[in-house]
């Protein structure tokens, strides 16, 4: 039940953090003008729109006092004029006429209530309040003995009109502040997005330029922490690189010059072995330098995946593999296009060289390019998908350079893509083989 409120609760709030900081800041605001607005209508409003009628209904019983006191000339004379003057009353005697005779004297509406009471309290005479009187005046007709005495009263009167104000100010300051405050706060939100978006593109192996940080005293402090990070990284993946690069540089001479002494020493089974030994040797080091090549310099730039696709699938048509191709129209994505080629190779030779027929498939998925490679070959078993990633790890141990080369293949082209921010992953195709799924963040 708590759970399934504040699920609720959670859906309706706002889930960005301007929209969140608004919130906190303009519903105490609106919450207090509420409380604020109920509190005087009740009191003062009310009090006030009471204490109103009772003026207006000590006038009217007033005027109908002087006439008791004097006779009928005298109305005209100064009564009346005297009472539109003194108290904006401006008031007639209609001799003869009757007021229809009614249980329920003047209670038309609600709005007269305190009226009613006060005229009922003070005249003592049977009354009606028109509301119906032309302009915003309300006519009270009061029941005397020769006639009508009819009142009209201005609706100023009668009720308090600051109160309309009051309100207007309330919301119209609400509306400014809530103004100011989103643009206070979009400013300190603006370094948060920054911070996200740099971290999302670097996540993405995109360049990202270093950022000064700038904003609230925290949000420089992650900023600050992550260029920290971006550069360590960074430094850290290009130590590598070279290392790699060095140790694999630097192999190839001692294992050319065993190569030649070898080809001067003959023939013979185990010399034979040798060769291979430092064939296979010779193909695991292009591989590693081949890898390292591939993380150095290479900047990410717009590129045409499709375009990628269709020159690697091409490539290995021409080495008699039969491939299908599906794939959507122009899928672009801004990657390194040299090692990402190296990326599709792999996977697509792994494919080839495995099955027979291979099946590739490529399109969007939401905010990423999603491909799939699926071979008819032996496939891999689920416990060795994850194995078969690491460097050098090859399932069919014949060491046959038919059917693999140096078990570096899988490794580069994860490398690849994650680098990318994406991943590979492997699973099992429609006919038994391998597919390979790979997804890569545009
Ligand atoms: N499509 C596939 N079907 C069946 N097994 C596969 C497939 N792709 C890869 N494998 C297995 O995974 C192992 C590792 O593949 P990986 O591409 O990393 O190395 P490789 O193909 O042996 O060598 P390299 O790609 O470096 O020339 C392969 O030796 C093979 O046993
Ligand atoms: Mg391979």
């Amino acid at each position: 039940m708590v759970n399934l409120l504040t699920g609720m609760i959670k859906r309706v709030l706002p889930r960005s953090l301007l929209g969140r900081s608004l919130l906190i800041v303009v519903m105490p605001l609106v919450l207090l003008q509420v409380v604020v607005t109920i509190i005087f209508y009740d009191r003062h409003w009310d009090t006030i729109t009471r204490r109103l009628a009772g003026a207006v209904a000590g006038d009217v019983a007033m005027i109908v006092e002087t006439m008791a006191q004097t006779n009928a000339d005298q109305r005209a004379d100064w009564i009346f004029p005297a009472a539109r003057q003194a108290m904006n009353l401006e008031a007639v005697f209609i001799p003869g006429l009757r007021l229809e005779n009614r249980p329920d004297w003047g209670r038309d509406t609600e709005d007269y209530d305190d009226l009613a009471d006060a005229l009922e309290e003070r005249v003592g005479h049977p009354f009606v309040i028109d509301e119906t009187a032309p302009g915003r005046d309300v006519q009270v007709r009061v029941q005397l003995a020769a006639g009508v005495l009819a009142v009209l009263v201005p609706r100023k009167r009668l009720f308090s009109t600051t109160t309309y104000i009051v309100v207007m100010w309330m919301v119209g300051t609400a509306l400014l502040l809530i103004v100011i405050a989103t643009l206070f706060m979009r400013n300190q939100v603006k370094p948060i997005r920054r911070l996200a978006a740099a971290a999302d593109s670097f996540g993405k192996g995109r360049e990202v330029p270093t950022f000064k940080p700038e904003g609230a005293a925290e949000v420089r402090q992650a900023a600050a922490a992550f260029n920290l990070m971006r550069e360590r990284l960074q430094r850290y993946i290009s130590q590598r690189t070279e290392m790699l690069a060095g140790v694999s540089h630097d192999l190839r001479t001692p294992l050319t010059r065993m190569r030649l002494q070898l080809a001067m020493m003959g023939h013979s089974p185990e010399i034979e072995e040798l060769e291979r030994d430092l064939g296979e040797m010779q193909r695991m080091i292009d591989g590693y330098l081949a890898f390292a090549r591939g993380e150095g310099g290479e900047k990410p730039v717009p590129s045409d995946v499709t375009g990628l696709l269709e020159e690697v699938v091409a490539l290995a048509r021409k080495g008699g593999a039969a491939i299908d191709l599906h794939h959507e129209e122009s899928l672009s994505a801004l990657v390194r296009p040299e090692a990402f080629r190296r990326c599709l190779t792999n996977l697509i030779d792994n494919a080839v060289r495995h099955g027979a027929h291979v099946a590739v498939r490529a399109g969007r998925r939401g905010d990423a390019i999603e491909l799939v490679v699926d071979d008819d070959g032996p496939g891999i078993p689920p416990e060795q998908r994850e194995e078969v990633f690491k460097p050098f790890v090859r399932l069919d141990d014949s060491r046959n350079p038919e059917t693999g080369g140096g078990g570096l293949g899988l490794t580069i082209a994860r490398d690849v893509i994650r680098s990318h921010g994406g991943d590979v992953v492997l699973g099992e195709s429609p006919t038994g083989g391998l597919r390979v799924r790979l997804w890569l963040p545009v």
